[in-house]
């Protein structure tokens, strides 16, 4: 799964099977927690904290300005496969935030200038 980037509707079936468990068991799992996508996500994906410590120090200014540029909403990703734009909800790094993801990579007090600049190498 993890090669494919989210888990297809049609293997929740087979899921099922291999781990012994209702159709609907490994239904509410894959639909309960967003780390579990159900299509496939940009080649990068962007995630903004919009926890409370991130909150405080402009992480809310952050999404909007993420959303314009790339012209995507939360949860979506840009037509051209490049990014997928989704919000967290603490990244562990609430010392020094806002806190950005960039694939692996873990950014903090990222300012309008610096999420500019991890968007640009994005594209
Ligand atoms: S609140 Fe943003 S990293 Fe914890």
């Amino acid at each position: 799964m993890e090669d494919l980037g989210h888990v297809d509707p049609a293997a929740i079936p087979i899921l099922a099977d291999e781990l012994n468990l209702s159709k609907a068991d490994v239904h509410g799992v894959v639909t309960f927690y967003h780390d579990f996508r159900q299509s496939a996500p940009g080649r990068t994906t962007v995630r903004i904290c919009r926890a409370e410590a991130c909150q405080s120090v402009g992480a809310a200014g952050l999404v909007e300005q993420a959303k314009n540029r790339l012209g995507v909403g939360l949860g979506e990703t840009t037509p051209d496969g490049s990014v997928t734009l989704e919000q967290v909800f603490c990244l562990g790094n609430c010392a020094i935030g806002p806190s950005v993801q960039v694939g692996d990579r873990l950014y903090g007090r990222v300012g309008p200038q610096e999420l500019d600049r991890l968007l640009e190498v994005t594209a």
